[in-house]
């Protein structure tokens, strides 16, 4: 049988029990192909990928090489959290690429956004295919393929994320959650012991706040869509909305408005609130967000991220919008 096609039998994950049976199986099937061979995974902090390493974590312990990049457009706090949850609270083999220089200086004066995506996924598959190539033994590339993926594979990540390693890299393939929809890949990582925000986090762009940074990413501007970010995302947990809301974020327009502070004028960015639900990302419906929630993230947004004069909330449905803002 095909073994990406699954089991019309196969039950629904959807319970503790069900997560530790798919787990004690994933782990002994993953020791009988790998046995002492390394296996070599980019771990990006994403559901997919972390689930996918808690689960070789558990079966095959330092012979896993988990390598996170940081391209400098990850949200606040995220490798952070990557570097604490698996290499000190898991104990992974974990190397952090510090590559922010390398993806900012390459996307420098780019403005078209499918032409900044193919630099971002250029520069990620050459950051790790260097240190792939900086290591020994390694037999096996670990990826989170989850089931959509693989029934849309012309879907969004596969249009999105294009790229392959270089040829004489050519790893045998482990997707231990290749079979499971995302809900049931959310099951297993609570049930691994991943944190809750980590295994139920909103749907996040492989070019990650470069998309959200339109136009010519700079570094400025990068770090106000940042902070924006980091506010709304904490006023959404504060009114228990994580988790609830589909996806919601912050875009920095590449122009300024003048403003008005302390008597003076100011010539300052905007922040662009956007805050959608969906099913499929294929449509998507604006979250009404009380206007007493909007304006505390107002009230913060201004005062907590300095240049800044104005905050707007996006109203556009998708279509005729799409999600993200390019
Ligand atoms: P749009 O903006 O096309 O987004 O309505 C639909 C969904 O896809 C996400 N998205 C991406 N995901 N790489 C990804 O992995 C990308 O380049 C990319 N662009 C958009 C977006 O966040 C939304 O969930």
């Amino acid at each position: 049988m095909d073994g990406n096609v699954r089991n019309p039998e196969m039950k629904r994950i959807n319970s503790p029990e069900l997560a530790q049976a798919f787990i004690d199986e994933q782990i002994a099937d993953i020791r009988k192909t790998v046995g002492n061979k390394k296996v070599l995974l980019a771990l990006s902090g994403g559901v997919d990928s972390s689930v996918c390493a808690a689960l070789l974590i558990k079966a095959i312990g330092s012979n896993l090489v988990c390598v996170h990049v940081n391209h400098g457009l990850l949200r606040k706090g995220e490798s952070e959290q990557v570097i604490k949850v698996f290499k000190n609270e898991l104990g992974a083999n974990l190397i952090y690429v510090d590559a922010v220089d390398r993806f900012l200086d390459a996307l420098a004066g780019v403005e078209e956004p499918e032409e900044k995506r193919k630099i971002i996924g250029k520069i990620f598959i050459d950051v790790f295919a260097e240190e792939a190539r900086k290591l020994d033994g390694i037999e096996f590339l670990g990826q989170g393929t989850i089931y959509p993926d693989i029934l849309e594979s012309k879907g969004i990540k596969a249009h999105h994320n294009v790229g392959g390693l270089p040829k004489e890299l050519n790893f045998k393939l482990i997707e231990p959650v290749k079979l499971l929809y995302k809900d049931e890949v959310r099951v297993v990582g609570e049930q691994l012991g991943l944190p809750h925000n980590m295994v139920y986090r909103q749907p996040f762009p492989g070019p990650g706040l470069g998309v959200r940074c339109p136009g010519a990413i700079t570094r400025d501007r990068l770090e106000l869509v940042r902070e924006s970010d980091a506010i709304l995302r904490d006023e959404f947990a504060k009114a228990k909305l994580e988790g609830k809301v589909w996806q919601y974020f912050t875009v920095v327009p590449p122009f300024k408005s003048t403003g008005i502070k302390d008597n003076k004028r100011t010539f300052e960015y905007m922040v662009v609130i956007r805050a959608i639900n969906s099913i499929d990302a294929v449509t998507a419906s604006v979250e009404e967000i009380p206007y007493d929630l909007l304006f505390k993230i107002r009230d913060r947004i201004l005062n907590e991220v300095n240049g800044v004069n104005r905050v707007l909330f996006d109203i556009s449905p998708k279509p005729v919008a799409t999600i993200e803002w390019e």
